[in-house]
């Protein structure tokens, strides 16, 4: 499906160039790709440290029928597809932190960035932005990142071929969407909980400045967390910081 590859030495955010491609009319499928950020960005207005000569960054351009709400489904997909990628490195050792962080050994290794447009209630095109983290030694990571960060090259202790990781990554996010797409996320679902073992753990949520605190009952069909709150209710979660609560 990816045919159209733009790649740059350098840019601002792979996920920014995409979307002005988008907005001037780009297809589905055409992808950015960078060395280098040097505005790298991350979920809730984070930085994505984005050196050049080490890692991936990445960004798709999908245009899938689905309504807008249903956009945060193909990040739990993206998340599955990376993952599957990851495990090939680091077999059994790689796990999603709801809703798309990829940690391998509880640091993370990998973030996904979706930003949609939205035309009335139907999705205009969602930018899918995907980092990983390659061939970056601890000392490459500024020093707050050091307790919660990793790479292929820390856990594996050998460089690996950032070209051959980008294949293996069209390959497997090509089959999760076209999964996605055709039977919707309940056939994600499985697939994403084998990643992320999660119901029935006590978490706590933060979004903006509210903390909800709970027991994770399920996903259902839609991608949407359910916990059970301290007062027995049932509360809908779909976006926030996710930490396990210690028991
Ligand atoms: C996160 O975990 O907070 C998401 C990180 C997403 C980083 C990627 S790198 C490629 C794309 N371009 C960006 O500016 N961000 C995403």
């Amino acid at each position: 499906m990816f045919r159209r590859i733009h790649f740059y030495r350098e840019l601002a955010s792979t996920n920014t160039t995409a979307y002005e491609l988008a907005l001037a009319g780009a297809e589905e499928g055409v992808v950015v790709i960078a060395d280098a950020q040097s505005q790298g960005r991350g979920r809730l207005n984070r930085a994505w440290h984005s050196p050049p000569g080490k890692n991936i960054y990445v960004s798709f351009i999908l245009k899938p029928a689905m309504a807008a709400h249903q956009a945060p489904q193909l990040t739990l997909a993206a998340g599955v597809a990376v993952a599957e990628v990851v495990s090939q490195y680091c077999p059994g050792r790689v796990q999603i932190k709801w809703p798309n962080d990829i940690q391998v050994g509880g640091r993370k290794i990998s973030g996904i960035l979706s930003e949609v447009k939205a035309h009335a209630s139907y999705v205009d095109f969602i930018i899918l932005g995907i980092g990983i983290n390659v061939n970056m030694d601890r000392e490459d990571f500024p020093p707050e990142l050091h307790h919660t960060a990793t790479s292929l090259k820390m856990e594996t202790k050998k460089d690996s071929c950032r070209l051959t990781l980008l294949s293996e990554l069209f390959f497997a996010w090509d089959k999760w969407y076209e999964t996605i797409l055709k039977n919707g996320f309940k056939s994600i679902k499985d697939p994403f909980l084998s990643y992320a073992p999660i119901i029935g753990k006590m978490i706590q949520v933060t979004f903006r400045h509210e903390v909800l605190r709970g027991q994770v009952i399920d996903i259902d069909d839609q991608g949407t967390l359910w916990i059970k709150n301290e007062r027995g209710e049932k509360v809908q979660i779909t976006a926030g910081d996710m930490e396990f609560e210690n028991t």
